[in-house]
């Protein structure tokens, strides 16, 4: 049995990922799961350089699309791919799902380039469980605005951007429809952690010797 499992969250700004993101972090972790927590862009010293200069400074596509990849690799090299190899279960806020949707559809940079990168590299591309936080675009930007003073880049980007992104995720999720949770971000967080327990049940069962975890 594969013991460690890679669970990503993914979804267009203001979906409430990072809620959630917290939530399994703790749900898993006083469940006995050993486990990491990480992020993308960044995740090790220089990847967390680099988001700070993706997020913040004005740059060409294919510099940003070839950053989200430098920022990925030493990720993957110095972090993911130990921790899996140690059995340790790795949970990632956004990975190269969020490079298809934002360089590859938002800022229609198209899927071609990003696939490439994503062969060269040689990483695990697909994690075991992705969560795709997914609601119409009023509401995630609605929720934004109404949270943030110094918006980054990518939150300044308009709705055509996250509409061309958005779109991107449903597509990938229409391509590998096993890999994906869809969660439906417009239910109360109490209905979406209960959606979210009966996935992490299933990986459990698949990954854990563990008993289920209890629902909410
Ligand atoms: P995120 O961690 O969700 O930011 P925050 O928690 O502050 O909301 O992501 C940072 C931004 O980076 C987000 O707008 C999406 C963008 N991004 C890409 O455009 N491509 C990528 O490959 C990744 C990983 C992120």
């Amino acid at each position: 049995m594969q013991k460690a499992c890679f669970i990503v969250l993914e979804g267009v700004d203001g979906a409430g990922k990072s809620t959630h993101f917290n939530w399994v972090k703790e749900k898993l972790t006083a469940h006995g799961i050993d486990l990491i927590h990480t992020r993308e862009p960044g995740g090790t010293e220089l990847g967390e350089d680099l988001r700070s200069l993706l997020l913040h400074k004005p740059m060409e596509l294919k510099t940003e699309t070839l950053l989200m990849f430098a920022a990925r690799n030493e990720h993957w090299v110095n972090v993911i791919k130990p921790a899996l190899d140690q059995n340790k279960w790795v949970l990632c806020d956004r990975f190269t799902d969020s490079t298809f949707a934002y360089q590859g559809g938002g800022r229609q940079l198209g899927k071609g380039p990003v696939q490439a990168l994503a062969d060269w590299l040689d990483i695990k591309a697909e994690p075991d469980c992705t969560f795709l936080f997914d609601l119409p675009l009023d509401v995630a930007r609605s929720r934004l605005s109404s949270g943030r003073d110094n918006a980054d880049r990518f939150e300044q980007e308009n709705l055509q951007f996250f509409e061309r992104t958005r779109n991107a995720y449903l597509e990938r999720l229409q391509l590998q429809p096993k890999r994906y949770a869809l969660i439906n971000a417009q239910k109360t967080i109490e209905e979406i952690q209960l959606d979210m327990t009966n996935k992490l049940n299933q990986l459990l069962c698949s990954f854990s010797d563990l008993q289920e975890l209890k629902a909410i």
